[in-house]
């Protein structure tokens, strides 16, 4: 049976107490912590840099994740990669040779991710997935926590999962923004075998019985949690 994987995004943390956040993600039993960075340029929104990545490595042993809402994320991996980053997840519209980058994060031994937008087709990002550690489909426009959920996404994740399949790659399927306790199920069935959660595991008091939930619902459609 898959195992659900639950990815904390930090975004929807409460930044003045940051550390105690992340203690509690931990104590949730979330999967790893998902960073989102974001340049005013590919997204219309500023959003957290290598310093708070550098912080978070320092607080937890959880795996980080970096999700590089920026242009030329090239020329920035390294920073993220030498901050802590166990995962490096750039965009497919972003200016920069999607191919070289992930060749470039691979080689100084951090795993690459590579994400489109909810109108960007995953036929696009074929090529790459030979290569690409994660596949990361955007279920909101990227820039802002809190948004619903694109429910045409899931059709992209289930073309997704029938190409990795059929030609026997390795790359894992995420889904990330507006994702509940009412879509993990649809996201699960489709083929995702993570989800990043900002709002829902932050906003409520307790973190542990959003995870239990979100866990049980996976299991539902017959994902292990
Ligand atoms: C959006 C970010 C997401 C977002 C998730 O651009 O990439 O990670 O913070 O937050 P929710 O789950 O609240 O949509
Ligand atoms: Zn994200």
């Amino acid at each position: 049976m898959r195992t659900v994987r639950l990815a904390a995004s930090i975004l929807a943390a409460n930044l003045g107490q940051l550390e105690q956040e992340v203690k509690r993600m931990e104590a949730a039993q979330v999967d790893a912590i998902h960073i989102d960075v974001m340049d005013g340029h590919f997204v219309p929104n500023f959003a957290l840099g290598a310093d708070i990545v550098q912080a978070i490595r320092k607080m937890t042993r959880l795996p980080i994740e970096v999700h590089l809402m920026i242009q030329q994320p090239d020329r920035y991996a390294r920073i993220f990669v030498e901050a802590g980053a166990d995962l490096l997840i750039v965009h497919l519209e972003a200016y920069h040779d999607s191919r070289r980058t992930i060749a470039l994060v691979q080689e100084m031994g951090c795993r690459c991710g590579i994400a489109i937008n909810p109108m960007t087709l995953v036929e696009n990002a074929y090529s790459l997935l030979t290569k690409a550690d994660q596949l990361l489909c955007m279920s909101v426009n990227p820039g802002f926590m809190g948004q619903p959920f694109i429910i045409e996404v899931l059709e992209k994740v289930r073309t997704a999962q029938a190409y990795r399949d059929k030609n026997h790659l390795q790359f894992d399927i995420s889904v990330d923004g507006g994702v509940s306790d009412e879509t993990i199920g649809p996201c699960i069935t489709a083929g995702a075998s993570q989800v990043v959660i900002g709002r829902p595991l932050f906003i409520p008091k307790d973190a542990g019985e959003t995870t239990r939930l979100l866990r049980a619902r996976a299991n539902e459609v017959g994902a292990g949690g």
